[in-house]
């Protein structure tokens, strides 16, 4: 007899699906974290089909790589990510970056099977079920979020029950849900109190290039894993290379000394074979030829400067039109946020009613996906946003 508990796969998933089934036309996406374009539209970059046209070429064989994926992929990305230390690392290709959190969360919890994961709170809703899938119990530390005052203290503050050898997820940069980063001085200031605790930081890295540049981000993050001694850092290509379904990622690992890199990518490589064999390697490929061949490169490069260049006018624009519509709560966050997302300080009630009245699908939390918003939209959005909080006002005083 199995015995099983139905339930659903994460929120995020859901709400993808209901959406789907909405017949509506005038219907507002802006659940799952995708980049959008003002067409509505996921676009392939420009650079990704000229490698893929390389690809189609010069590709002579699809037998199997090997466990760890190709090495000229994880290298080249590697000095791209962190520049010289990447070889003080190692590192192995992932399907996806939850598929190198899954391996990172697997490894933690084979070389400390009694040590805890603090997630933020709130955090990506994958997270928790991720590392409690490998055996993992999950904590979680303060987050901000509607403003970043006192941020660093609530995180440290929160931190103070974790025990040494515990581990810390921090994303990279674009916090999921929130928007709302730390500044790089004050993960200066996180760095030294994880180190003060000897805790083991997971660096999530899942929107480098939607905060400022992909060379700044990624500069950012390498200044962060020069803080630590042991860190872990799961990257993923889906956002930035706008490469989601073909599951591209890779996981990176620093530590002591050679030889203990060594045994912990036998290990990692153990953990990989078990799970899936081998990942797959279409969407590696054109990570490397792009990252290869400088004109390749410039293009992407300019691409993705483009697409986070309109979040950031989607944010201005979003944080203004609510404001004009008498939201009643400061928007300043939603402005000087990064990334793909900002939550709204909404019940699941009124987040309920924006989705039947209105075709607007958001997440339960309250977490917008602002790539979802459309110019022609915002105003319209923000208005519905707004009506909703102000006859929460009018229900409250009658
Ligand atoms: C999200 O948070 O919506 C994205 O990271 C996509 C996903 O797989 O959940």
């Amino acid at each position: 007899v199995w015995t099983y508990k139905p339930s659903i796969v994460d929120p995020i998933v859901e709400l993808m699906e209901l959406y789907e089934s909405d017949a509506r036309a005038d219907k507002v996406n802006l659940g799952i974290g995708v980049y959008q374009d003002n067409d509505g539209k996921t676009p392939i970059f420009a650079a990704v089909k000229d490698a893929e046209a390389i690809l189609f070429e010069k590709e002579t064989t699809k037998t199997y790589v090997g466990v760890g994926g190709d090495a000229q992929f994880v290298k080249r990305l590697g000095r791209f990510l962190f520049g010289d230390a990447a070889d003080r690392m190692l590192g192995i290709q992932s399907v996806g970056g939850t598929g190198a959190l899954r391996l990172i969360g697997e490894f933690c919890a084979r070389v400390a099977p009694e040590s805890r994961v603090w997630v933020s709170k709130p955090t990506w809703a994958n997270h928790p079920a991720l590392f409690a899938s490998c055996g993992m119990p999950c904590e979680s530390y303060e987050y901000g979020k509607y403003s970043a005052d006192r941020l660093l203290q609530n995180i440290i503050a929160s931190l103070s029950g974790a025990k040494e050898g515990d581990f810390v997820v921090i994303h990279a940069c674009c916090h999921n849900p929130t928007g709302i980063d730390l500044s790089e001085p004050q993960m200066a200031q996180l760095a030294e109190a994880i180190n003060d605790k000897r805790l083991y930081p997971i660096l999530d890295a899942a929107y480098l290039g939607f905060k400022n540049s992909i060379e700044s981000d990624a500069a950012a993050l390498a200044s962060l894993m020069q803080r630590f001694d042991t860190a872990f850092c799961a990257f993923s290509a889906s956002k930035n290379f706008a490469l989601y379904r073909e599951r591209v990622g890779a996981a990176y690992v620093k530590g002591g000394e050679r030889a203990k890199l060594g045994e912990w990518r036998e290990l990692l490589l153990s953990l990989a074979r078990s799970n899936y064999s081998m990942p797959p390697d279409h969407g590696a490929s054109i990570v490397r030829i792009i990252l290869e061949d400088e004109r390749l490169r410039k293009k992407w490069l300019g691409e993705l400067a483009a697409a986070s260049g309109r979040l950031r006018s989607v944010r201005e624009e979003f944080a203004k039109c609510l404001t004009k519509a008498g939201c009643g709560f400061s928007t300043d966050y939603i402005r000087t946020g990064s990334g793909l997302f900002c939550l709204l300080p909404l019940s699941e009630q009124e987040v309920r009613q924006l989705r039947v009245d209105n075709g607007i699908y958001m997440m339960k939390s309250g977490r917008v996906n602002l790539a979802g918003l459309r110019d022609a939209e915002v105003e319209r959005v923000a208005g519905a946003i707004a009506a909703v909080v102000r006859s929460r006002a009018r229900t409250a005083i009658a």
